[in-house]
């Protein structure tokens, strides 16, 4: 079943607990976070403090999507905010599956990230201990971007594999998720589907996460 992730990072930071609450009453279920260090990503955003707080604003799953170097070194710290899925870039992980046990050890859904230019094949491996895949339709730093047509053909591989291997992990897609490429994601196997300027861009994140959900809902009834 497809789900609207909201992501913050295009909310207003200052009004943070009433965003998240306007896109929960359109339809939200999950809330992204994304998390960048200045170094893996050009751009830097929060830390435990945010995620403890938004804890308190909303029962909703928190979903942080991390966007740093080692990040091995914040599981705990995110774990004990209260963060309940943690997503690692494979190009950031010396260790992946290590990661990826250190994640479920400490209570989260463990996922993997993919940047646009890492193929989806790579991470067969682990695909048995994730609870999600994530596929970056855009370069990961900053909200807005144009999506990468590319991704469709990744998440169209991640169902054919799932299928082939007898798996359940759910679908993610990050980037460029609007009213115009929403349909097409769907089309091609995701589930979870963040949009973050798509939701708070206009600043009418209830309305807009409403609609963007019904045309998800749309095309998933037509797969
Ligand atoms: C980008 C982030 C995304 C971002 C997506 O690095 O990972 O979650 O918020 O923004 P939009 O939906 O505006 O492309
Ligand atoms: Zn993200």
């Amino acid at each position: 079943m497809v789900e609207l992730l909201p992501s913050i990072l295009s909310a207003d930071f200052a009004r943070l607990g009433d965003e998240v609450r306007a896109a929960e009453r359109g339809g939200g279920t999950v809330i992204h976070v994304d998390v960048m260090d200045g170094h893996f990503v050009p751009n830097l955003t929060l830390g435990p403090p945010v995620v403890a707080s938004l804890r308190k604003a909303t029962d909703l799953p928190l979903d942080c999507h991390m966007m740093i170097e080692n990040p091995d070194e914040f599981v705990e710290p995110f774990a004990e905010a209260g963060a309940n899925w943690m997503s690692v870039h494979y190009e950031a992980c010396r260790h992946l599956h290590r990661s990826l046990e250190l994640i479920a050890q400490h209570g989260m859904r463990p996922g993997v990230v993919i940047n646009p230019a890492t193929e989806v094949d790579v991470l067969i491996p682990v695909l048995g201990m994730v609870h999600h895949v994530l596929v970056m339709s855009v370069n990961p730093g900053f909200g807005g971007q144009s999506f990468i047509p590319y991704s469709l053909n990744k998440l169209r591989r991640l169902r054919e594999l799932r299928q082939e291997l007898g798996l359940s992990y759910r679908i993610e897609v990050d980037g460029g998720v609007a009213h115009d490429t929403i349909a097409m994601v769907v089309e091609a196997g995701a589930e979870l589907l963040v949009a973050g300027n798509a939701v708070f861009g206009a600043g009418h994140p209830e309305r807009d996460a409403r609609s963007l959900l019904e045309a998800a809902q749309q095309a998933e009834a037509r797969v």
